[in-house]
């Protein structure tokens, strides 16, 4: 993989699969301009590619994707929260997103958010795996009590928990808990969707000029330098080329202690134990 500087390096998830520690989200990248956007985020040189069942974009990201070979590539999906009984209409999901990808096997399938019967869905999504149609599975959104109910009373651990993380709202507790239980943190919002003033931030925007760098690639090195798995998203190709140049520079530890500083310790969006997002999301249902 090559971006400007020096290449991707890949994290080792806890069943030894290999996973880019940076890759290219497609939340909100409507589908009819999906195909372009994931076609030059591959020219780019993002190789790891998030999307969703809920993104309504799996089909141009398949399409996209046609024509590169299969074992540079790692992709993501994720599964929608299902009517009961989960085993079953998990499968049903999974297959659909295959099926639209064009693919005969994911690198990573997620279970999207922590509602619904998530017990019956891991059940499912542990069969998916052992049957080697997901080298890797995990789960999105899931705060430390619910993580560690699936990590207690399942053969298989999560091998990822994607989870929002960014300047604002660090997640070093979650993190600390996730590596002692051998479960790979990865940010969603790494820029916080540039709320809170994030891209003209002047502690961000200080250390970039330090560098020579932006406040993005700040922010997408900070999280790299603590381990973390990155995904940001962008429409723009020279967005790309800049979220992917951020290997031949390193935060000082002073420098990454003024990053921790910004951390306000909460969502910039939500929070997933509000019960109102129980019964928002828990009942949003996709049409096929
Ligand atoms: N599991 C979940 O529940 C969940 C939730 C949210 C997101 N995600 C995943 O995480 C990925 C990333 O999160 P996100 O898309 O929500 O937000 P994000 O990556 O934090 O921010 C994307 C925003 O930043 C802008 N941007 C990107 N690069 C930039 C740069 N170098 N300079 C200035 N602006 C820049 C983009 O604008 P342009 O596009 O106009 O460049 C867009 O408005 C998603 O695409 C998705 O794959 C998962």
């Amino acid at each position: 993989m090559t971006g400007k500087g020096t290449a991707v390096h890949n994290v080792t998830l806890n069943n030894g699969v290999e996973m880019p520690i940076l890759g290219f989200g497609v939340y909100q990248v409507p589908p009819e301009e999906t195909e372009k956007v994931v076609t030059d985020a591959l020219a780019a040189g993002f190789r790891s590619i998030d999307t969703a069942a809920a993104y309504g974009n799996e089909e141009a990201v398949g399409r996209a994707i046609r024509g590169i070979p299969r074992d540079e590539l790692f992709i993501t999906t994720k599964l929608w929260v299902q009517d009961n009984p989960a085993e079953e209409n998990t499968r049903r999901a999974f297959d659909t997103s295959l099926r639209k990808l064009g693919l005969d096997h994911v690198d990573l399938y997620l279970i999207h958010q922590p509602y619904r019967d998530v017990h019956g869905q891991w059940r499912a999504m542990q069969d998916i795996h052992r049957q080697g149609l997901a080298r890797a599975i995990g789960v999105s959104n899931f705060h430390p009590d619910r993580l560690v109910d699936l990590i207690e009373h399942y053969d298989i651990v999560p091998a990822v928990n994607q989870i929002e993380t960014h300047p604002f709202y660090q997640r070093t507790a979650d993190q600390d808990l996730m590596r002692d239980r051998g479960v790979q943190i990865e940010s969603w919002g790494p820029f916080a969707e540039g709320k809170n003033d994030l891209f003209t931030h002047p502690v961000l925007s200080e250390i970039g000029d330090a560098h020579d760098k932006s406040v993005a690639q700040v922010v997408l090195r900070w999280l790299i330098q603590r381990d973390v798995v990155v995904i940001p998203k962008s429409v723009r190709a020279d967005r790309m080329a800049e979220n992917l140049d951020v290997f031949d520079f390193a935060l000082t530890d002073d420098q990454m202690a003024r990053i921790a500083a910004l951390d306000t310790g909460a969502s910039q969006f939500f929070d997933h134990r509000d019960p109102g997002m129980t019964v928002q999301l828990g009942n949003h249902r996709l049409t096929d």
